[in-house]
């Protein structure tokens, strides 16, 4: 299968690349290398996944249409996997027009060059923010997902929306995977695992906000990776599903279990509650297990334990 990737050289994009690869599909890949974090690790990603095999690789940006319909022509994909995005609860505060911006034109103007080049099948990296600070746990497809919390929240469920609008309108296959915190090697710098480790491991303070009881269902990359390769094979005119791990982490939690593996003790320095937080995800992956046969196999202290054998395999070869 011809499958186009947006935001490959990202995160979950570089792992899922190599797992098509490995697959046996043609890859192509979008990305525009931004400097949300360092493009230095979005080659480096890109290393990784032209090491597993061949990929087109186009560095453009998703909200640049005539780029787009060049990338198009170019792939023609039976599918796109669009991850890319402005992702980050924090940063949607300051640079909402900026969300907005990528993550929902951008989206739409993927759609567009879908229904140009009748593209058959698209899946959209959702989150579990678009849950808001709902506090009947854990979150189903079914609950309403009308008041989010946070810019980029709202900016999800408005690239759901779209994503609905044309899978209706032109029959365009259409899967809204909704992922709940992602970690595992390569993670971005910006979420905790990966930041708590770098700075416990340098003996500097890390901040903690509110009072360490907020939770997340942090999910294993390797999981996520396996969700959506079960979406590819999921017939459907339009659905969405939950990848999450079931299994919430509270915060001091996630510290301990750091500090367990690493052999030191976390300065923490405590700081009030951070706007646009939600208390708590939790995942309700009984709809993704039933139709995507989704099973998370990674505990979260193996997962920690297999991200410090990463992060020290960098250290010792950077
Ligand atoms: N990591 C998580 O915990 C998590 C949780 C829920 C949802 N998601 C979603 O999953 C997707 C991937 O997340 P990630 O953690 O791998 O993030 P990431 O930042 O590592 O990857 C996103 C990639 O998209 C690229 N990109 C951003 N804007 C672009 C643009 N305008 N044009 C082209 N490329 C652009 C970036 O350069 C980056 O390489 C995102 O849509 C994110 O919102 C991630």
């Amino acid at each position: 299968m011809r499958i186009l990737i947006t935001g490959g050289a990202g995160f979950i994009g570089s792992h899922l690349c190599e797992r098509l690869l490995r697959d046996g599909h043609q890859v192509s890949i979008v990305d525009e290398l931004n400097e949300f974090y360092s493009p230095a690790l979005k080659l480096k990603n890109l290393e990784c996944i032209r090491s597993t095999g061949n990929v087109a690789f186009y560095q453009s940006d998703i909200c640049d249409e005539g780029a787009m319909t060049d990338v198009f022509k170019e792939a023609r994909p039976d599918l796109v996997i669009h991850l890319a995005a402005r992702a980050g609860v924090r940063p949607s505060l300051e640079q909402p027009l900026l969300y907005e911006r990528v993550n929902v034109r951008g989206t739409l103007v993927l759609l567009e060059a879908c229904r140009q080049f009748d593209v058959k099948q698209f899946i959209f990296a959702s989150s579990s923010s678009v849950y808001g600070g709902a506090n009947r746990v854990p979150f189903s497809e079914d609950d309403p997902v009308n008041r989010p919390i946070s810019p980029y929240a709202a900016t999800k469920i408005a690239g759901e929306n779209i994503c609905y609008t044309y899978g209706q309108l032109y029959g365009i296959r259409m899967v809204c995977l909704r992922f709940f915190t992602v970690y595992g090697p390569r993670q971005r710098p910006d979420l905790a695992i990966r930041k708590f480790t770098d700075l416990i491991e340098q003996g500097k303070p890390i901040t903690v906000f509110g009072d360490g009881s907020s939770s997340r269902d942090y999910t294993f990359i390797d999981d996520i990776v396996d969700g959506i390769v079960s979406a590819i094979r999921y017939e459907c005119d339009y659905d969405i599903f939950n990848l999450g791990n079931s299994s919430p982490v509270a915060l001091l939690a996630m510290i301990r279990v750091i500090e367990e593996k690493l052999g030191k003790k976390a300065n923490l320095q405590w700081l009030p509650e951070q706007a646009g937080d939600v208390p708590i995800t939790y995942a309700d992956i009984s709809k993704a297990n039933r139709l995507l046969g989704y099973i998370p196999r990674v505990a979260f202290a193996d997962g920690v334990q297999r991200m410090i054998d990463w992060h020290h395999r960098k250290v010792a070869t950077p």
